[in-house]
Order: structure tokens, then sequence, then C-alpha cells
């Protein structure tokens, strides 16, 4: 089986309309699992990269399992209020309304080189959000890697504009 058949898609949530792309049979699946970690750190292996950085929630299982393999730190980005030290925050809009992420002042240190890990990558909002928030605290996303990419939702060109490398496993069109 590839990446992709261990992904299920559950029609109509949160909101009629969407088709989500649940990775919760990837995780739970000891290969799958296995198959889409080892594809996201055989793309990274050898990189310049200093720290790698997943966004709550799903990218901090994949995010921290990469990192683990690479032998780097793990960053997490945060939805609001939930780090206990001083943060910054970047707002990002949502489809309706806005939601915030943060980092502590000091998770990256100055001129820090980041790998940014999702699980998935659909209009690229939550993903600039981050990349926006490293940087402000000193560092720079080089590569951002997912498991899936929605490719009609325009996300890689969104993080490409930034001179991002965005790599994903797989697309759901
Ligand atoms: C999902 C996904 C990404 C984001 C992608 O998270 O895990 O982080 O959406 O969407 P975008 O590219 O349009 O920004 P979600 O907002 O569902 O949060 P959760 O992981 O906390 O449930
Ligand atoms: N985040 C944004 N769009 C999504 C989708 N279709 N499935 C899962 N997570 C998402």
């Amino acid at each position: 089986m590839d990446v992709k058949d261990y992904i299920r898609t559950i029609p109509d949530y949160p909101k009629p309309g969407i088709l989500f792309r649940d990775v919760t049979t990837l995780l739970s699946d000891a290969r799958g699992f296995r198959k889409a970690v080892d594809a996201l750190v055989q793309l990274h292996v050898g990189d310049a990269i200093d720290l790698v950085a997943g966004i709550e929630a799903r990218g901090f299982i994949l995010g921290g399992a990469v990192a683990h393999q690479l032998g780097k730190g793990f960053v997490p980005v945060r939805k609001k209020g939930k780090l206990p030290w001083e943060t910054i925050s970047q707002e990002y809009e949502l489809e309706y309304g806005t939601d915030k992420v943060e980092i502590h002042k000091d998770a990256v240190f100055d001129g820090a080189r980041v790998l940014l890990v999702d699980d998935l990558i659909a209009t690229g909002g939550t993903a600039e959000a981050a990349v926006k928030l490293i940087g402000r605290a000193g560092g720079n996303v080089l590569g951002a890697s997912f498991v899936i990419e929605l490719p009609d939702l325009g996300g890689r060109s969104r993080l490409e504009a930034y001179d991002i490398e965005v790599l994903s496993l797989c697309s759901f069109e």
C-alpha cells in the first residue's frame, strides 16, 4: 500500500461540502505511520537544517517523529494560549474569521534553519503563519513538507513566494 491508501476521507466534515482527509487511520497503522515518517525523513536526510517545527495538532505527531529520526530538535507551533512562557503570535485566516498560532520568543536561535512539517497543506494559511512566526523569532524556514497536499487550494505557491521548498507525499485533487 502507498501512503495515500492509509488516509481515510470523511465527507461533509467539519462542514457540508468538505472532504476531510483523515490521517488517524495512517497513524494507527504501524506500517502506514512508518512509511509516512520514513518518506518524509528521506526527503531531508543530509539537509542543512538545525530544527524541525511542527504545527499543532497533527504536525506534532509527524514532525516529532521526523525530528527524532533526523537527530534534530523539535519546535511546537501551538494554537493560541497554550505556551507557558513569553510568546510571539501570528494571526491567520480561516474560512470564517481568524485564529492565531504561537511560539516561545526563544524557540529558535538567530539564523536557525528550520524544516516545517504538518500533515496537510490546503490554503497554506496555517503554514504561512508558522513561517512568519519563525522568521520573526530570528529563524528561517527553508523547507515545508507535508503528507498531504490539496493542490487546488494554492498553498504551495503561497509558501514558494518565501523561497521555501514545498514537498508532499501525496495529493488529493
Ligand atoms: C489542518 C491541518 C493544517 C491546516 C491546513 O489543521 O492539520 O494544520 O488545517 O489548512 P490550511 O493550509 O488551509 O491552513 P486544523 O486547522 O484542522 O487544526 P487541528 O490540527 O488543530 O485540528
Ligand atoms: N485542513 C484544511 N482542509 C482539510 C481537509 N480537507 N482535510 C483535513 N484537514 C484539512
